[in-house]
């Protein structure tokens, strides 16, 4: 397939950059040039796609979601929005709609979400486990979460659930759930925050995991600052996310490590909280990713063009970093080198925009702009 007649091609690619004029070639699944329109090797054949002096982009990689769930929680959000804060105590809700749900209904709104996704550009998504909290539910979350994504990742240690304490519970998830659930997770992740889990149970649960096979990466100094952000840099994690409540300590050791700060405004949006400061966190040199967070509590949108807008306007990012962060950042943050940016071998995932340049992603907020999605080079949405 050849996207031909590009405006702006973003290709998150060091050495081809952002070109005007530019095409695109997929064969099958992958990328086989991404440059100037005017160099297109001879021969492609297939579809011949005419952008019309429209952008394309990678297609959005989104590296933290909780989208194994049943119900939702429109009248909690209703009630902050008259001034009730954000906490924790809102997940025990889902827990119990998840846990009575069918594994039909979980995987039906597993496939709305993600479709939703699809629709907004967003590619590659990642999910957790998480409002199961009981050994066969957190497996069985993962079991449906599996086929439709590569990225699962074990939440058990979510929230305390109610039928326990708090210690008996994190044996649980550091034994008995975590065998049930290793073989069908990627990663594991802890709530580290006041509410849910310490910085002590925290560790014993991520490095329990880790001696699973598993990758940790930690919700970390979301609602304040704990310990979250300097467990996952010492731990080697993935990415640290949230990371809204840091100090200069926490940036530094952040900067110096393979640990990506994935950052979730659509949770401070919906929680009506600070924003993290991702201009303060770039200019240290910590390498940041955008993601939506998707949950029926805290941030109940799969929209990523929605996040890259609040990004630039509220904490600080260009727009080139903020489109490079919902993309390459987002692939950093899953270990990928696959997705995130579009050159010869890279999936040929990718979105045409309704505007001749990324740019318009912030600058036109709320607008549907995403006029066609490629997800390994099928035409997808
Ligand atoms: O990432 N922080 C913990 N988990 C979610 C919220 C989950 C919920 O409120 O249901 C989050 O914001
Ligand atoms: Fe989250």
């Amino acid at each position: 397939m050849l996207i031909d007649n590009i405006g702006t091609l973003v290709t998150n690619d060091p050495e081809i950059g952002t070109v005007q004029g530019a095409a695109l070639v997929f064969d099958g699944a992958f990328v086989t040039y991404a440059g100037p329109k005017g160099s297109v090797p001879e021969g492609v054949d297939g579809e011949r796609v005419d952008a019309a002096g429209r952008a394309v982009i990678p297609g959005f990689v989104d590296s933290h979601g909780h989208l194994v769930f049943a119900g939702d929680r429109a009248e909690e959000f209703a009630a902050r929005m008259e001034g009730r804060p954000y906490t924790a105590g809102g997940i025990k809700t889902t827990v119990k709609a998840t846990r009575e749900a069918s594994d039909e209904q979980l995987g039906g709104n597993l496939d709305r979400l993600i479709n939703e996704a699809l629709r907004s550009g967003t590619t590659t998504v990642e999910t957790k486990s998480g409002y199961g909290l009981t050994v066969p539910d957190e497996r069985r979350s993962l079991e449906i979460a599996t086929p439709r994504t590569p990225e699962t990742t074990f939440l058990g240690a979510h929230v305390v659930p109610p039928e326990y304490d708090a210690d008996a519970y994190v044996d649980l998830v550091k034994g008995e759930m975590l065998d049930a659930c290793a073989p069908h997770a990627r990663w594991i992740d802890v709530f580290c925050e006041k509410g849910a889990f310490d910085g002590d149970q925290t560790r014993a649960i991520l490095e329990a995991g880790i001696k699973k096979g598993l990758t940790p990466r930690v919700h970390a100094n979301q609602l304040g600052h704990g310990p979250g952000v300097q467990l996952a840099v010492e731990l080697h994690a993935a990415s640290a996310d949230h990371v809204t409540h840091v100090t200069d300590d926490d940036i530094d050791a952040l900067a110096n490590s393979d640990t990506v700060a994935t950052l979730l405004p659509g949770a401070e949006f919906s929680t009506r909280a600070r924003y993290p400061d991702a201009r303060r966190l770039i200019d240290a040199g910590v390498t940041v990713a955008l993601a939506a967070d998707c949950n029926p509590g805290s941030s109940y949108t799969t929209n990523l063009p929605f996040c890259i807008a609040i990004a630039v306007r509220e904490m600080g990012m260009t727009t080139d970093e903020a489109v490079w962060a919902a993309t390459k950042g987002g692939a950093l943050a899953l270990r990928r080198s696959d997705v995130g940016h579009l050159a010869p071998g890279a999936r040929a995932d990718a979105i045409l925009l309704d505007a001749g340049s990324h740019i318009h992603l912030a600058y036109r907020p709320g607008v549907p702009l995403v006029a066609a999605v490629f997800r390994g080079g099928v035409r997808a949405g």
